[in-house]
């Protein structure tokens, strides 16, 4: 038994990427994942659609025929399921993490008061980005579902919980403690499904998974799935997973992954870090029943800018485009990429995009430059609010990956903005590796925390060159931006 298999099901695509022992990739399958949108604000997925893209993904990357000792599980977080136990039958669409049809009852949950005893069992806010909310939502709106529910007849889970369950043949309902943390339904300081949180959001404690640790014994899979019975060994959700994938395992370590959003996480290390800057309180992983704790900052458009610039206003033709338009652009145009409101340190929901400093000579590369230092600013206030909750020793070099940190330009300008090194690893698929990790160190394959870390090798830093007074110039014009776009 060689060889690791992780199944990446993300918001946009489901991947299946085989390691080998030495945790080099070996095959990578890839689908597409429609996407619903019923209503404005609303996003679902096809549970069996996702389902399908899991198995012919795995089976794909595993037609090389080696042999595999475990199956690592990351997943797009949050994102809310409801099922039948008895016949596997999925009740509804799964309401997705961006989906905002629960704003109201968020709304009006924090006008009665109650986000203070949420946020200090979750370390969340009180957004509609989490689950219970989504789950109260689909128990309340199905017909019937609330007294199944009540009855033990239905199981809930996130993406990890419900892939589990179909890869098991429905023998086991588990999650682990990274995923459980985005429920808004578990109690991060405690380690444990909390009665009250779940009476809030009408929830019955009979749908909930067990919680377990990353890396644990999550059940075999139905031999007839993959033509054996593999163990699944490993379970995190995604941003967890790259956090663990870029060996982040030291407080004050922080990576920050930029797909079509960005996510950072500051690993805090044994205690619970309380935010005054509205950042979120995370579990960045558990092993042998201990977890980690991190302050997560989640920005909702890192690389959807450049998507903007192609499919919007069709100013380039493809993303690799805007690094040689951003080396050849004036300075001046300032981007508030609010296209689905502001995410943290902010949470307004409200807010829509600006551009400011338009000349009458600013065109697609002015735009383009525009678009890749949103990602520097953005994650400076991200950063500059963690520093501000946990003090300034912590992220002195920031850890990237996802597809935008391909891009040397927006990370040079990542480096200078923030004043410090930006470090880029060599193996740019960090989740995956991440979940394999996990599930390769429980099958003894893989060394544990200090020999994974060793392994960790760097592609390129980037250190900062912009002068002090250059660098506050600009970030202070970004902060008038946003301030004055959050006044329109
Ligand atoms: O919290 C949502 C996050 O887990 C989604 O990540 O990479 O699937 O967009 P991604």
């Amino acid at each position: 038994m060689t060889h690791i298999l992780a199944i990446d099901q993300g918001t946009t695509s489901t991947r299946a990427i085989l390691f080998d022992a030495a945790l080099r990739v070996v095959s990578v399958a890839q689908r597409e994942l429609t996407q619903h949108f019923p209503a404005s604000g609303w996003v679902e997925h096809d549970a069996e659609e996702i389902w399908q893209s899991v198995l012919a993904c795995g089976r794909q990357a595993m037609a090389g025929g080696q042999a595999v000792a475990a199956i690592g599980i990351t997943n797009q977080r949050e994102t809310t399921l409801l099922w039948d136990r008895a016949t596997g039958e999925v009740l509804h669409r799964a309401i997705v993490w961006q989906d905002r049809r629960t704003a109201e009852r968020c709304a009006q949950m924090k006008a009665e008061g109650m986000e203070e005893m949420v946020t200090a069992r979750t370390g969340l806010l009180l957004d509609p980005y989490f689950s219970a909310s989504k789950l109260g939502w689909l128990l309340e709106t199905v017909p019937g579902a609330k007294a199944r529910a009540e009855r033990g007849a239905l199981a809930f889970g996130t993406v990890d919980s419900f892939l589990i369950w179909r890869l098991t043949g429905g023998r086991v309902h588990a999650t682990d403690a990274t995923n459980a943390a985005r429920t808004m339904l578990y109690d991060i300081g405690a380690g444990r499904w909390d009665a009250d949180l779940c009476a809030l959001f009408g929830v019955p404690m009979a749908v909930l998974p067990e919680v377990k640790d990353c890396a644990a014994e999550f059940g075999v899979t139905d031999a007839a799935l993959f033509g054996q019975a593999l163990p699944i060994l490993g379970v995190a959700g995604d941003q967890q997973a790259a956090t663990v994938g870029q060996a982040c395992f030291a407080p004050g370590m922080m990576k920050s992954t930029y797909g079509t959003g960005c996510f950072a996480l500051l690993n805090t290390g044994a205690a619970p870090v309380r935010s005054s800057h509205r950042m979120l309180t995370t579990i960045a992983y558990q092993l042998d029943g201990v977890p980690t704790y991190a302050l997560e900052g989640a920005i909702f458009v890192a690389g959807a800018v450049v998507q903007w610039l192609r499919d919007g206003l069709g100013v380039i033709g493809a993303a690799g485009e805007t690094q040689a338009l951003a080396e050849r652009a004036a300075e001046g145009v300032v981007l508030v990429p609010a296209f689905t409101g502001l995410g943290a340190p902010y949470w307004r929901p409200d807010c829509r995009g600006a551009v400011f400093g338009l000349t009458r000579g600013s065109g697609p590369a002015e735009l383009a430059r525009a678009a890749l230092e949103t990602v520097g600013y953005q994650t400076r206030d991200l950063l500059a609010a963690m520093q501000a909750d946990w003090g300034t020793a912590g992220a002195a070099v920031l850890r990237v990956d996802g597809g935008m940190a391909r891009s040397d330009w927006a990370m040079q300008f990542l480096a200078d903005i923030l004043g410090a090194p930006v470090d880029r690893p060599g193996v740019t698929e960090t989740t995956a590796l991440g979940a394999a990790w996990l599930a390769g160190q429980k099958a003894g394959l893989c060394p544990g925390p200090a020999g994974f870390a060793a392994q960790w090798a760097l592609e390129r830093r980037f250190e900062p060159a912009m002068g002090a007074a250059e660098r506050a110039a600009k970030y202070a014009r970004w902060q008038r931006a946003v301030a004055a776009t959050m006044m329109f």
